[in-house]
């Protein structure tokens, strides 16, 4: 519950129109004169993790244990917690309940990852149980304090929740995917008596076909600011480039106020560049804010020649924003910011900066291996960099809003994203949803698409034409500068062939398509002033390193040519020669660069993650991984072989070996022998059925007849010994960095063994943890938590996080008959951010 204006959706344009509206008084005059911007450091607000130190318990809570509340008393103990009376409610929601049984859990965390698999649990969800959870947390707020506003945060829980404060019942949550923040300034208390915070989770609630996860997953904060305060995602500072040329950043910025005494105030906005110089700013007339409400501020900054953004130089700027009240600096916030163009042509595809790009995207949701959707922000690093690695410039959050990290992430790596609200509802609640992303999300330079559907029923009718046209003019009354789509896997054709009249499609600005490859001329045709862009293509099916289809053992081979019925275009190969001879589309998204949990189609169980993906769930790469390296890298070439080269038993039978390369021609020689030098088509690539014979496969790639690649593979001895490869050297010691560390088996000549499947037991010393282990195979049911994981097909991941302490982390890995490996990394001290203990 909030003071404000609730929800401005119900009433969508007056409210928002009053908010953009509110009256600019003059009355202070900060104009003109020199205000030195606060850093974040100093500033008044504090913003603190609230992640450490919650107590954890799996299942509901009978409302009857702990008879202390007045309801309980009062009217038996059938009674809800909504029946409570403020403050007082019951169970495991009351203050002073007894948690100390509980388990203690630091947060981000599912709960769902950690459970054994069921046949008998949702097959999409990838038979893991879900179940009711509760957590609860306390703490104690400084008596000077009091008059602050505080804020509690909740990034995402999975899925549905209550959440309590001292006893009173706050906030309901009906989205896996949304933050919700709530304003407990009234509620809290200060010195010894403590503040409680109790939320009930309700995983049995379901959102997608893919695996969700189940508890508090993302981050939680609280915030302690100044009573007239920038309102939480309450700065909107999007550089924008004007017809002139010139740039200027257009600010917005909501100033609430939670005090007693109406105020007056303005803002300071200051940009710096990544060097931490300051480029421009400038100073808002000042706004008047009468007790709990809001206002709105405004003004605009030019800003001289800055440094563009784009995929290649993610040039980022600070807008640092201080609230002036009484001439004194009461609160401020940095937002990021960079300068790019963007365009949807219907004719000439995209473009950034005013150069022609093709999206050559994924599709992703937001599950790692070992950690389920519980993602450390490094690792959503780690994953950026690979598809980056794999030639990809453009990331779909399907089929929801990221995480806020995932997004800066995507910002200064150099990553576009089509980013995705869950729900195709124009009801008020699912408008504040689709609400909350666009203002948390309008500042990145990184979002260019806003895509409010996936895959409706409803997306052909006149009904979801309407609904369209709605949730479409909410997205514009606060971002004009992406456009919208859907993701659509019908309705753009009527039965005559021509444009359906009743497609969402004319309610947004770029069509969407998913799949239907073979009517992309036609839709072409059908549209012929609309953007166009495939916002999904491809699902294809692979298991990493097999190479063998045996259906009997849910095991798909790796060769780009197994895929679900639904389109005879949707290997990889097809699906992008397709997008990329329309010159019109804006590009594609495959499915998927990721590999997730649950719908591991082509199979149910025993299998419990998807064999979509380019990569598989820990990110070591599939076949799928080269290919789109040589149909999407253009910078370098690139040349890979598969499969690997360990065929005994096949002597003499035919192996199908394919290249995966972007030059003119692979010539391939075995044991030095020339089996020939062939064109590479530039699509489907070249292969060649070699007889197997041991020993060592090479591949040499030329180009206008000079060599400019090669790639050997070898057939290798029996595994000798382990290796521990981490990601980077060192980790951040502030308890919250992680990286993968990657196990394999080696030869005795030292050459990782691709078919290796045994198993290997971890040992951590020093300030780190292992908080997940995985392998990429979609069949296996070890434990994802704990000390042990086999390798599947000569691979296996070990993920790795610090404490707050500095020093040598140690990870050893042993496996029965080999030589141990130990990997060593350098925690380096470093301030944890903020947190309450
Ligand atoms: C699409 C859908 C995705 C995923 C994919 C699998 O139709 O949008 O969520 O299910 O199929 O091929």
């Amino acid at each position: 519950m909030s003071f404000y204006k609730l929800s401005q959706s119900a009433k969508l344009r007056p409210v928002l129109r009053s908010l953009t509206l509110f009256p600019l008084i003059a009355g202070l005059v900060f104009g003109g004169r020199l205000v030195t911007p606060l850093s974040a450091a100093d500033s008044p607000r504090e913003r603190l993790s609230l992640d450490a130190n919650w107590k954890f318990h799996l299942g509901d809570i009978p409302l009857d244990s702990f008879p202390g509340g007045q309801g309980i008393a009062l009217y038996g103990p059938d009674f809800t917690h909504s029946g409570a009376k403020a403050g007082h409610t019951w169970g495991a929601a009351a203050r002073g309940f007894d948690d100390k049984g509980w388990r203690q859990v630091n947060l981000p965390h599912d709960w769902a990852v950690e459970q054994p698999f069921d046949p008998n649990a949702v097959k999409q969800q990838g038979y893991r149980p879900r179940g009711i959870g509760w957590y609860r947390r306390t703490f104690k707020l400084d008596p000077c304090d009091r008059g602050k506003n505080i804020e509690l945060q909740f990034d995402g829980v999975a899925t549905h929740c209550a959440v309590y404060f001292n006893g009173t019942p706050v906030h309901h949550n009906w989205s896996g995917y949304t933050s919700f923040y709530i304003d407990v300034t009234p509620m809290v208390r200060y010195g010894d008596d403590v503040n409680t915070i109790a939320v009930r989770v309700d995983a049995e609630a379901m959102e997608g076909w893919w695996y969700e996860g189940a508890g508090i997953y993302r981050h939680t904060w609280l915030v302690k600011r100044s009573p007239v305060h920038i309102v939480t995602d309450g700065v909107y500072a999007n550089p924008v480039k004007n017809a002139d040329g010139k740039w200027t950043i257009p600010v917005e910025v909501t100033i609430g106020n939670t005090g007693k005494d109406a105020a007056s105030a303005a803002v300071d906005v200051s940009v710096f560049d990544s060097a931490g110089k300051k480029v421009a700013g400038g100073q808002s007339a000042p706004v008047s804010i009468v007790p709990l409400d809001q206002a709105l501020a405004k003004l605009s900054i030019p800003v001289d020649s800055p440094q563009l953004w784009s995929v290649d130089h993610p040039n980022l700027y600070e807008v640092r924003t201080t609230v002036l009240s009484d001439n004194k600096p009461v609160d401020a916030v940095s937002t990021t910011c960079g300068f790019r163009t963007i365009r949807f042509d219907a004719k000439d595809g995209f473009f950034l900066n005013d150069q022609p790009l093709k999206l050559q995207g994924t599709c992703n949701h937001q599950d790692h291996a070992g950690v389920g959707v519980a993602v450390p922000d490094s690792i959503w690093d780690f994953r950026i960099r690979k598809l980056k690695e794999m030639g990809s410039n453009a990331y779909r959050t399907a089929h929801n809003p990221p995480s806020r990290e995932l997004l800066d992430v995507c910002d200064r790596l150099g990553m576009l994203v089509m980013d995705e609200t869950r729900h195709f509802n124009t009801s008020p609640e699912y408008l504040k949803q689709l609400e909350w992303m666009v203002r948390r999300d309008r500042n990145h330079p990184s979002v260019i698409l806003w895509s409010l559907f996936n895959e409706e029923a409803l997306e052909r009718t006149e009904e979801g034409y309407e609904m369209a046209r709605c949730m479409n003019a909410l997205v514009k009354l606060l971002d004009t500068t992406r456009p919208t789509t859907g993701a659509q896997d019908k309705g753009q054709l009527g039965p005559d062939g021509k444009a359906n009249p009743n497609n969402t499609a004319h309610a947004l600005d770029v069509v969407g398509i998913n799949y239907q490859v073979s009517s992309y001329d036609q839709i072409r045709t059908a549209y012929p002033d609309k953007p166009m862009i495939s916002t999904e293509d491809t699902s294809q099916v692979m298991t990493r390193g097999e190479y063998v289809t045996d259906h009997s053992r849910n095991i798909v081979a790796s060769y780009d040519d197994v895929f679900p019925g639904w389109d005879k275009y949707s290997n990889a190969r097809n699906s992008w020669e397709a997008i990329a001879r329309q010159p019109s589309f804006a590009g594609g998204f495959s499915w998927a660069g990721f590999a997730y949990r649950g719908e591991p189609s082509p199979y149910g169980w025993p299998s419990v993650s998807s064999f979509f993906g380019a990569l598989d769930l820990c990110g070591f790469p599939k076949t799928e991984f080269y290919i789109r390296q040589a149909l999407w890298v253009k910078d370098r070439p690139v040349l890979t072989l598969v499969p690997h080269w360990n065929w005994a038993g096949k002597e003499g039978e035919p192996i199908k070996v394919m290249a995966l390369a972007n030059c003119d021609t692979v010539e391939l020689l075995l044991n030095g022998k020339s089996l020939g030098e062939k064109p590479v088509d530039k699509f489907k690539m070249v292969s060649w059925e070699v007889p197997y014979v041991s020993g060592r496969l090479e591949a040499v790639g030329k180009t206008n007849g000079g060599r400019v690649s090669d790639f050997t593979i070898q057939t290798t001895g029996q595994p000798v010994a382990l290796r521990l490869t981490p990601d980077r050297k060192a980790l951040a010691g502030d308890g919250s960095d992680a990286m993968p560390v990657t196990v394999e088996a080696l030869d005795a000549q030292g050459r990782p063994v691709p078919t290796a499947n045994l198993s290997v037991a971890f040992e951590i010393s020093g300030p780190g943890r292992i908080i997940g282990v995985g392998n990429g195979d979609p069949n296996s049911h070890e434990p994802e938590k704990g000390n042990r994981r086999s390798l599947f097909n000569g691979l296996a991941q070990v993920i790795v996080q610090s404490t707050r302490d500095a020093g040598e982390i140690k990870l050893a890995a042993t496996a029965a008959g080999l030589a141990p490996a130990t990997a060593v990394m350098q925690t380096q001290p470093c301030t944890p951010r903020p947190y309450m203990p």
